[in-house]
């Protein structure tokens, strides 16, 4: 599995370095090349002598030796990675690596390295739990490190939570997540609408709607992943881009979302189309604050463009996904979009649901597409719903 691949593994100090004794072994069986870099305190739990046993090969301990041949180590041995692990990560060597401090072989050499990076964590609960820490590995999340999350259950420290170094298979499937990257839509084109619009009513106010945008970022992030050349049109929204668009929209109102849609349709293959567009707009926008006075105000709405229509009018060989915000006769209702806007499969969700729909970090789906197949799911991540929105999509590129 990990012919000619070299896996740098550093080690630091806490009671799970015995596990990954394990791992280096497994590694080895694999057919990995193994170079082990220790901290002083992983060294106090296991002897470097173990690891150059298992690995077959040198132990990295000090940064400053006296040398039988020139060579930096810590930048050959940076060099060499095709991934950088480091297992078990201790909230210190963490804290270290987010913040660019590099005073020993290990954070100089991860610092020098430009291969991906896996983050094993393992301490105490508390620990992990800790809000400096949590923002620690958000960081570097962000900076593109993968984790490989701790499990949760009883703790060397006699604590239950969650904290424990995952299992070997665990580690071992993100290492190949990484060096053999699934992508499924490696080059294709895709764009993602997502969030909320505005209306401006007059140079104060607006109407809008309740979306967040995290169902459309997911799917963005997870079109990445799969290899796709992604293009976001967003509404206004208060989450962070996804890494590695090929480009991002930002716009306010239905018609501005429009605009940019019929710009970008040309040079895409595949639309997902999860924003919640406003469909009707104030006739018009009143160049002044609008002013109050005694008794209702009555405000005249215009329909806006229906935007997903106009791309199932235009779809060619397109694939077309679409949404479905519904809250009474779900199915029916989205049943009726399908068809309507000309999609090849809709997502149909229940907002009246808890933990669906608007601004959750989950969602309760339908999926329906043009052949009748329809798969109910469980609640789920928004990820996770992402994820099997886009293997909806390589199925159906795949039959075309
Ligand atoms: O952003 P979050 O907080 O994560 O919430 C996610 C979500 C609830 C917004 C998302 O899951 C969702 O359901 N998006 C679609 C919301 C919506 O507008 O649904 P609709 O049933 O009104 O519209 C049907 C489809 O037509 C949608 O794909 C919509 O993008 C599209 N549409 C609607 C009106 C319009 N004028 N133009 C459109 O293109």
């Amino acid at each position: 599995m990990f012919k000619d691949k070299t896996i740098v593994i550093g080690v630091t100090g806490g009671i799970a370095v015995y596990k990954v004794c394990d791992l280096v072994s497994r590694l080895k069986k694999l057919n990995a090349t193994v170079k082990v870099i220790m901290t002083k305190s992983a060294a106090q739990f296991v002897s470097p002598l173990t690891f150059q046993t298992l690995s077959a090969g040198k132990v990295y301990t000090e940064m400053f030796e006296y040398l039988d041949h020139w060579d930096v180590e810590h930048i050959s041995v940076a060099k060499s990675a095709d991934v950088f692990l480091v297992a078990p990560a201790t909230a210190n060597v963490i804290g270290k690596i987010r913040h660019g401090i590099a005073d020993d072989m290990l954070t100089t050499t991860i610092m020098a390295s430009t291969a991906p990076k896996v983050i094993a964590p393992a301490m105490n609960t508390n620990m992990y739990m800790n809000p400096v820490v949590q923002d620690n590995m958000k960081t570097l999340k962000n900076l593109g490190y993968i984790f490989a999350e701790p499990d949760s259950g009883y703790l060397a420290c006699g604590d239950l939570g969650a904290g424990r170094l995952t299992d070997a298979e665990n580690i071992i499937a993100k290492l190949e997540e990484v060096l053999n990257p699934y992508k499924p839509l490696e080059g294709r084109t895709v764009l993602v609408t997502a969030g909320p619009t505005q209306e401006s009513l007059d140079p104060v106010r607006y109407l809008t709607n309740h979306s967040t945008g995290k169902m459309g970022y997911a799917i963005a992030r997870k079109a990445v992943e799969f290899g796709a050349k992604v293009t976001l049109i967003s509404g206004p929204v208060n989450i962070e881009k996804p890494d590695g668009l090929l480009k991002f929209i930002g716009i306010k109102s239905a018609d501005e979302m429009f605009e940019a849609v019929k710009d970008e349709l040309d040079s895409i293959e595949i639309v997902i189309k999860s924003a919640a567009v406003a469909d009707y707009r104030p006739i018009s926008v009143a160049d002044n604050k609008i002013k109050k006075k005694d008794g209702n105000l009555n405000i005249e709405l215009e329909r806006n463009p229906d935007i997903l229509k106009y791309i199932g009018q235009h779809k060619g060989d397109k694939i077309l996904a679409g949404f479905a915000a519904e809250t009474e006769n779900i199915i029916e209702n989205g049943k009726r979009k399908l068809v309507s806007k000309n999609l090849d499969f809709i997502i149909i969700n229940n907002i009246k649901e808890t933990d669906a729909g608007f601004g959750t970090d989950t969602n309760i789906v339908t999926i329906l597409d043009k052949y009748g197949v329809q798969k109910d799911y469980e609640k789920m991540l928004k990820d996770e719903v992402a994820k099997e929105i886009l293997d909806k999509i390589v199925e159906i590129s795949s039959q075309k």
